[in-house]
């Protein structure tokens, strides 16, 4: 699949049909959000997978009704967190500017977006959730407090071909210095 029909063609998915995902998928998946750049190659993100229906209504719990609706069917769900105090810090510890943190988010979403483009080259549709309870994901997932928890992502066999929504002019969000 060439790279931009991945860009074009990607769209929140909603609705799943009855479906897994291999292990090898999985792998695939994660490695190519490992591709992603990310700080002084620190590499901070980190994905917890739930492929079981029990693993994945541990993951629902955390979300709100709608989401956990949207989720029906999923083949996974995917838990980014990424290790605080590293990504835009020095090795003694201090921020390399005022992000701070920031830049672990900046991170998160580099490798997420590798995460879903990924997905969709191998079939799977995808939902990121940022709608979600960070203290039910922590206890559910077991998640280390060195950890800050990014999105909830569900991976599926879409069962819904979504038109895009509008997106604005390049003339609107570019600004020309000349
Ligand atoms: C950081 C982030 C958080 C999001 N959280 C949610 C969410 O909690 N629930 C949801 O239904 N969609 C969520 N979305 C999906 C966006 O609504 C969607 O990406 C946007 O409307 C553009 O549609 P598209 O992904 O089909 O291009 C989220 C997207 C991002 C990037």
């Amino acid at each position: 699949m060439e790279l931009k029909d991945a860009m074009l063609g990607r769209r929140s998915i909603r609705f799943y049909k009855t479906g897994k995902i291999s292990q090898a998928d999985i792998q695939a998946i994660i490695a190519a959000a490992n591709m992603a750049p990310s700080w002084k190659n620190s590499q901070t993100p980190r994905y917890y997978v739930a492929t079981s229906e029990e693993a994945m209504n541990k993951v629902r719990e955390a979300l709100p009704e709608r989401n956990t609706e949207n989720t029906k069917n999923a083949a996974a769900l995917i838990v980014m967190t990424f290790e605080r105090g590293r990504a835009g810090f020095m090795k003694n510890g201090l921020p390399d500017n005022e992000v701070g943190d920031g830049w672990g988010f900046f991170d998160n979403g580099l490798a997420c977006q590798n995460l879903v483009l990924k997905a969709y080259e191998l079939g799977y549709g995808s939902l990121i959730m940022g709608i979600r309870d960070e203290q039910v994901l922590r206890e559910n997932c077991s998640i280390p407090a060195s950890q800050i928890i990014t999105a909830v992502i569900s991976l599926g066999v879409a069962d819904i071909d979504p038109t895009a929504p509008k997106r604005k002019e390049v003339e609107d969000i570019m600004v020309s210095l000349g």
